[in-house]
């Protein structure tokens, strides 16, 4: 990645120093992942057919996603990539297949049930309270753990007062990790498209998730934006162990960040590997080349 070097690892080492260790304390006091069942595979897609009419989204495709990992999903155009996110998250129905998350069986969960189970993800068109401001839609992310009902926060408890302050703390602590401060107080639907694909980030954190599905989430943005959003993907990869999946169209970003990828075109997935290997694949770089 450009930019100068030294000032940025400054920039992480701050960042490691007092980064997220309010969201970290949270996520700690979760239980645990279930027992690995033979391999290592947090979430598993098997055999995924999708299709709409006549038109085949998506044929027996295969991924798993593995604990710590950045996977990148890939592919030209309408290849099925968002349609596999949508089926792994609940969004879309696949008619054949299964998908198992922490070993558990979760083909046809409702999205709701499965967010709750703890994947989190981001859409290819933002999903934002346009009319609320940053942290309020930081804030609306913790919903799951807020424990005071809204009478009682009505009423004004001295308790539900404390809890309040406490998710405010904590979305305070991803919109300095997510370098969001100047705009906290700003009404999101006045931002700029990078800011609210950060902003969209921020809600998904504040989820607490087990693994993050990030749907090209540096679509439209220019190079500074992509790089910023590039270095909080690793962060938060690293410095909070959850596992990423990445869709996103342009190969060259992130062949830097993934440790794996898979390849989709017309709905089959044609490689799998390490950025080295899908690099010099043939039929990977067929697909790109044959494409528009
Ligand atoms: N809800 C839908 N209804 C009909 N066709 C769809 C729907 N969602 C996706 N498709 C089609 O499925 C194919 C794969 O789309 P998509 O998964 O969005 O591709 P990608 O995200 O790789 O660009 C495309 O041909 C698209 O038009
Ligand atoms: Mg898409």
């Amino acid at each position: 990645m450009a930019g100068n070097p030294q000032q940025m690892n400054k920039k992480r080492e701050q960042r490691y120093s007092y980064g997220l260790s309010l969201l970290r304390e949270c996520m700690e006091k979760k239980p645990g992942p279930l027992p690995a069942s033979g391999d290592q595979a947090l979430l598993k897609a098997e055999k995924i057919s999708l299709s709409f009419g006549k038109l085949q989204a998506l044929s027996q495709v295969d991924v798993d996603i593995r604990e710590g990992e950045i996977l990148a999903i890939i592919g030209p155009n309408g290849a099925g990539k968002t349609s596999l996110l949508n089926v792994i998250s609940g969004f879309y129905r696949a008619q054949e297949g299964e998908v198992f998350f922490q070993g558990k069986r979760i083909t046809g969960l409702r999205s709701n049930r499965i967010a709750e189970l703890g994947m989190c993800r981001t859409f290819q068109n933002i999903a934002l309270y346009n009319g609320l401001t940053v942290i309020d839609n930081i804030i609306a992310g913790r919903h799951p753990y807020i424990r005071y009902n809204f009478l009682a926060g009505m009423i004004y408890f001295p308790w539900a007062h404390r809890e309040e302050a406490r998710q405010r703390a904590i979305a305070e602590d991803i919109i300095d990790f997510l370098e969001l401060e100047h705009v906290r107080g700003a009404v999101v639907g006045t931002l700029a498209y990078g800011l609210r694909k950060r902003v969209e980030l921020g809600r998904a954190l504040a989820l607490e998730p087990r693994v993050l599905l990030l749907d090209e989430p540096m679509a439209g943005m220019n190079l500074d934006e992509k790089e910023d959003m590039a270095r909080f993907i690793i962060d938060i990869n690293e410095f909070l162990n959850i596992p990423v999946v990445l869709i996103e169209h342009d190969m060259g970003v992130v062949m830097d960040i993934a440790d794996r990828i898979v390849v989709l075109d017309f709905g089959y997935k044609i490689a799998e590997g390490i950025p080295e290997r899908i690099k010099k694949d043939p039929r990977v770089i067929a697909a790109y080349l044959g494409e528009g």
